[in-house]
């Protein structure tokens, strides 16, 4: 699969949410930082902000909730207008019924895994999911140093999903930019989320292409 790069919106103007979203045009998708102030120290948005930014904007929305309970919140974000929805193994009760529940109301279902969480326990639940995030640094916040420590779990991640022959794909989330996306592509990850490097530059469409061709190479 070619690499797919999702701006995160974190590293965006808030009050200028639409214009950032179009400012992007060309990425893959928008990714959404949702954070409710308990399961990461760090508050930011929630459903009706996600409701009017899927209307702002046709680039598809990849949710990724930093929030505790997801079993109770996850659906509403499907429903608000989220393609792709992540929850966290760390606060999810029942990853299987909330995965299930999230493709049942017609988005992809998405887990990530904090830094200090392995893969392995999660083995057999790959196949209920569309995609795998490893985040790369600790969530909450952005424009943090990647963590290269990360490295082998993608590695080990890659090679799991190849063992079962699994469509999944493989985000990296935390530090992405141009000095570190061709060490997580080489790992295996092939969807990379940039919220600094895309919105920190003169041109964010033109920080994604690059990114992108990186990634690829
Ligand atoms: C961090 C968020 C990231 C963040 C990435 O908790 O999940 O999506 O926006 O920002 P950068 O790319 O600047 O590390
Ligand atoms: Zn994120």
């Amino acid at each position: 699969m070619a690499a797919q790069i999702n701006p995160s919106i974190l590293s965006a103007d808030f009050a200028r949410l639409a214009d950032e979203a179009k400012a992007v045009q060309g990425a893959d998708w928008l990714h959404v930082d949702v954070m409710d102030n308990h399961f990461v120290p760090n508050l930011t948005l929630g459903v009706p902000i996600v409701e009017s930014l899927a209307k702002a904007t046709s680039t598809p929305l990849d949710c990724h909730l930093m929030i505790e309970d997801p079993d109770r919140w996850a659906p509403q974000y499907v429903e608000a207008g989220a393609s792709s929805v992540t929850f966290h193994a760390e606060a999810a009760h029942a990853p299987v019924r909330l995965a299930r529940e999230i493709r049942a109301k017609g988005a992809r279902a998405s887990m990530a895994l904090k830094p200090a969480t392995p893969i392995e326990p999660y083995e057999d639940l790959l196949p209920e999911l569309d995609m795998l995030l490893i985040m790369t640094v600790e969530p909450g916040f952005g424009g943090q140093a990647f963590l290269d420590i990360m490295l082998p779990k993608i590695r080990r991640t890659r090679e799991l999903i190849a063992k079962h022959g699994l469509e999944l794909w493989l985000q990296v989330d935390g530090g992405v930019s141009a000095s570190t996306i061709e060490r997580c592509a080489e790992a295996g990850a092939d969807v990379f989320v940039a919220g600094s490097a895309v919105y920190g530059a003169q041109d964010p469409a033109e920080a994604v292409r690059a990114l992108r061709t990186q990634a690829d190479t």
